[in-house]
């Protein structure tokens, strides 16, 4: 009996190996386009927040007109740390080094640095050194290099997808942020795949068949699919209720039956429902480690409306989620095994196969 032609999960290094690690990050999150967070988390001229992959940390910052900016959180004297806070308002719209007060304006500019001034020296020099950026659908969006193709490029059919979602305006109600003991494929690979909600998730299961996934296939950019709504559910909560929320405005009736799930390489996952949309960021820290940033979208409207509650569908996702990061932590830790080898996919796992095919492309196995 041979398993050779069975597609099998990828080998323990790819979980546990620091130097894989390091390449993958190098490769998906440096050489990527990634999502930093939502753009209205920092509405007003000087409002920052930090976005920390590995050991790299980028400050996203808007600027006194309103453009979204990015910057590596270095100083250009002697490279030390400048925000610490990973979210805030910027004292005097500058950000200012804790070290020796070197300052940069809202475009990175050194607008004032003590004691330097002597012969040779020129503050246009030393300028932040700055990220790309771009804004798509209500997300900052980040590229360290240069990019082959816009976002709005790249992401056109999802943008196409979930029109009707106006998911840019969208206002974040409700933000958690995780650290999971996982690397962070594992749980790319969980959030593709619904084969484990029976066992793992029962508040969830009576909502949705984990059998009726409908996937599209895979594209370069992201992978995903919908769920469709059952036993009379009108969306993913507690009970399935929405709680007195109307259905997100411009949706079809066909649209207030599913939720959607898709993966946006390396580090959005993006799950459009009928009241609200949820997001998932990323944040690789070690082989073992993620930091995983959730948050709930409500239309602006909806919020304002007098009795505005999302407890249910909040708590419903906090639960759910700390159901998932528990099986990736168990899953970590047995890949991390002497005696893991890897397994074979199922049928049901098309999806998680297209994207370790993915990993190892760009890793060139
Ligand atoms: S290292 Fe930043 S001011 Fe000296
Ligand atoms: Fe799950």
């Amino acid at each position: 009996m041979t398993t050779e032609s069975l597609p099998m999960t990828l080998p323990a290094r790819y979980y546990t190996d620091p130097e894989i690690f390091r390449k993958e990050v190098e490769r998906f999150y440096f050489g990527r386009w990634i999502c930093g967070g939502r753009a209205s988390l920092i509405p007003n001229p000087g409002d920052y927040f930090l976005c920390e992959i590995a050991d790299e940390s980028v400050i996203v910052v808007r600027g006194a007109s309103g453009e979204v900016r990015a910057f590596y959180n270095v100083c250009r004297h002697r490279g030390s740390r400048m925000c610490t806070e990973l979210h805030g308002s910027l004292p005097g719209r500058r950000i200012t080094c804790p070290y020796h007060a070197w300052s940069y304006g809202l475009d990175g500019a050194l607008l004032g640095a003590p004691h330097a001034e002597r012969p040779g020296f020129s503050r246009a020099d030393y300028p932040l050194h700055s990220i790309r950026t771009e804004i798509w659908e209500g997300n900052v969006f980040l590229h360290f290099g240069t990019p082959d193709q816009s976002v709005a490029e790249m992401l056109a059919p999802v943008s196409r997808k979930f029109a009707n979602w106006h998911m840019a305006e969208l206002r974040t109600h409700r933000r958690i942020v995780y650290s999971v003991k996982a690397n962070w494929k594992l749980i790319v690979l969980n959030y593709n795949e619904c084969l484990h909600c029976p066992f793992v998730h029962p508040e969830l299961n009576p909502l949705t068949d984990y059998l009726g996934a409908d996937n599209e296939p895979p594209d370069p950019a992201y992978i995903g699919g919908v769920m469709f709504l059952r036993n009379g559910a009108e969306t993913m909560s507690f009970q399935g209720s929405r709680n007195g929320r109307s259905y997100l405005p411009g949706l079809t009736e066909e649209q207030h039956n599913w939720a959607a799930f898709y993966s946006i390489y390396p580090n959005l996952l993006l799950a459009p429902h009928p009241d609200y949309l949820l997001t998932h960021t990323l944040w690789p820290k070690a082989p073992n480690l993620t930091e995983i940033v959730c948050e709930l979208h409500f239309h602006p409207d909806e919020m304002a409306r007098p009795g505005f509650c999302a407890d249910d569908a909040g708590g419903f996702w906090d639960l759910i989620n700390r159901q998932d990061w528990r099986i990736v932590e168990l899953s970590q830790a047995g890949i991390a095994s002497r005696a893991y080898t890897p397994g074979p996919y199922t049928k049901r796992e098309d999806l998680l196969c297209a994207f370790d095919r993915d990993v190892l492309a760009i890793d060139g196995e």
